[in-house]
């Protein structure tokens, strides 16, 4: 039998990177909305769309809906209502859309009667320098990141998706409480698969995460429950 106590705020956000909504189901079937939250992306929504995403809320589990909207300030206030509408936890919106874009994206989330935590995404990390110089941007993607993080701090949104090795950066910029919204992780034995700069679940709380994305150690692993347990227990109390 595996231990679970209930968390008063999981930290641990389960990547749901599967190809069908039945592989996902099998794989949700196994977990516990009290001590894991999920994220659905492109992928999986397309293929499930709301009627996936509410069967998940109505199972007890947070949804942070990864849909990184990118369009006009209108388009994009809609879309962040309708997604608030279905009862999401989170979701996220480009930085590169800009202060009218994501103002509108937060005015759009305060008409709805539930209220999602709206982040954005600032640099994607597949992004280097070079990419950067072709679509007209100078600076590092570090000094990129950085402008995009307090830009969406002033747009009003309530936090970014970011590196753990940012997160400690963004924190001393940014003096109020943004929330950090971080992939990349690997517990100390885990495969790092293609990942290519990563941290353990408890240094990157220690660098300032406030969420923890993780989707293979845990959806491939043997034991997927002891696997998120474990992964729990070496954050217990941070
Ligand atoms: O399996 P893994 O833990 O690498 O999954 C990480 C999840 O976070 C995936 O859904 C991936 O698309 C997402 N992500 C990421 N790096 C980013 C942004 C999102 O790995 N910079």
């Amino acid at each position: 039998m595996h231990k679970r106590t209930g968390l008063p705020d999981p930290k641990v956000v389960i990547a749901l990177d599967f190809p069908s909504v039945s592989r996902a189901n099998s794989f949700i079937h196994q977990m516990d909305p009290s001590i894991c939250r999920l994220k659905i992306g492109k992928e999986l929504f397309a293929i499930g769309g709301p009627a996936f995403v509410e069967s998940c809320i109505d199972k007890g589990f947070d949804v942070f809906l990864d849909l990184k909207y990118h369009d006009i300030p209108n388009t994009v206030a809609k879309a962040c209502q309708a997604a608030a509408k279905m009862g999401v936890w989170m979701l996220n919106v480009h930085a590169l859309g800009g202060r009218r874009m994501m103002e509108a994206a937060k005015e759009g989330v305060l008409q709805s009667s539930h209220q999602p935590i709206l982040i954005a995404v600032t640099i994607l990390t597949s992004m280097e320098e070079g990419d950067l110089r072709d679509i007209g941007l100078q600076g590092t993607p570090h000094d990129n990141v950085m402008r995009l993080a307090k830009l969406a701090a002033d747009s009003g949104l309530d936090g970014v998706v970011c590196s753990a090795q940012e997160a400690s950066d963004i924190r001393a910029e940014i003096d109020r409480n943004f929330c950090l919204v971080t992939p990349g992780i690997r517990p100390r034995d885990a495969d790092v698969n293609d990942q290519k700069r990563i941290m353990t679940p408890d240094e990157a709380l220690k660098a300032g995460s406030s969420y923890l994305v993780i989707g293979r150690p845990i959806t491939q692993a043997k034991d997927p429950i002891q696997a998120l347990i474990d992964i729990n227990e070496s954050i217990k109390g941070m």
